[in-house]
């Protein structure tokens, strides 16, 4: 696809602004079947419709990202779905990026699904969530180099979302109680393919029978509003024990912020970021505070959050 344009950006045709949230990944014990879109922080994107056909990527953040087309997230997602797109069409982009790259809050997830989003806008939304799902895993596909969509599925439903299956895709959009998410981003970097590495290809019977056991009760907590059901069930003997270790600071934030009353929590996505759930704002807050105090003592720069669920997923406005 070209990389050329002969208009300059922002001065192409309709025009739509894209708010593409942050999402958690795993929620614990749902190891690529269960994710959750937050309030903040959130990627802007600004897509036009070009006369030429062809992808133009543009970044106004700092990270330096590729603008390659194939080897964009945002770029490969929409070269999927162009391909399905019977008509000639051309987008140009502009990426502005607050959800850091390396996160493990799905910021490569919130420019995959936040390009389909505003693409499907710009053609009269043609395609259904789905669709746009399936086009925008191609973007995690360049990422992490694993299709997966844990993060892009919440990122364009909202709310908590239950990936049933990818092939064929299953997805189920769960209820959820009203709650404060606390995050803690210690600045160090996790690359996905890495934290998917490390894990052991195989799990013994006894620990799959207690994981099942939490994402059935997890499902059903968020599902019967019930936050002592939902706090028991966050619990993961599989992969948090392998991944934690490659994150300073993580039993502490956990047991501490368990203390300062939250309902549970543990890493987001694969990693660095750890989010922790509750039910009160003021308990929120408390646990912001156990997070600040143990980066600043292990002398690890760091990045919080109290946000809460965002319940409508990525949201377009139109130029
Ligand atoms: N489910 C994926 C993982 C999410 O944990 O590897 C990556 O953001």
């Amino acid at each position: 696809m070209a990389n050329e344009s002969s208009t300059p950006l922002g001065a192409g045709g309709k025009g739509v602004q894209v708010y593409a949230p942050a999402t958690v990944a795993n929620l614990v014990c749902g190891f690529d079947v269960l994710g959750m879109a937050l309030q903040q922080p959130q990627d802007i994107m600004t897509m036009r419709l070009r006369e030429q056909p062809g992808i133009v990527i543009q970044h106004s953040d700092g990270y330096q990202l590729p603008v390659e087309p194939e080897k964009n997230v945002a770029g490969a997602s929409l070269l999927a779905l162009m391909d399905e797109w019977k008509e000639k069409v051309g987008f140009e982009i502009i990426i502005d990026k607050r959800i850091k790259p390396g996160s493990g809050l799905g910021s490569s997830a919130a420019s995959s699904a936040g390009a389909v989003v505003g693409a499907n806008h710009l053609l009269g939304n043609p395609f259904s969530n789905e669709d746009l799902v399936r086009f925008a895993m191609n973007g995690e596909k360049v990422a992490s180099g694993v299709k997966h969509a844990d993060n892009i599925a919440p990122c364009i439903y909202g709310g908590v979302t239950l990936i049933r299956s990818i092939f064929p895709l299953d997805i189920v959009q769960l209820t959820a109680p009203p709650m404060y998410v606390t995050v803690v981003h210690p600045q160090i970097e996790v690359r996905t393919s890495d934290a998917r590495q490390i894990l052991r290809k195989e799990v013994q019977l006894k620990a799959a029978i207690k994981q099942w056991g939490n994402i059935a009760g997890l499902v059903a907590g968020f599902m019967k509003n019930d936050y002592d059901l939902i706090g028991r069930s966050l619990e993961d003997v599989i992969i948090e024990p392998v991944r934690s270790i490659l994150i300073p600071g993580f039993d502490e934030v956990k047991k501490k912020s368990k203390d300062a009353g939250a309902l549970g929590g543990g890493i987001s996505g694969s990693g660095p970021s750890i989010f922790m759930m509750s039910r009160e704002e003021y308990v929120a807050k408390g646990v912001e505070e156990v997070m600040i105090d143990v980066y600043t003592r292990l002398g690890i720069e760091f990045k919080t959050y109290v946000t809460m669920i965002n319940y409508s997923g990525a949201k377009c406005m139109a130029l």
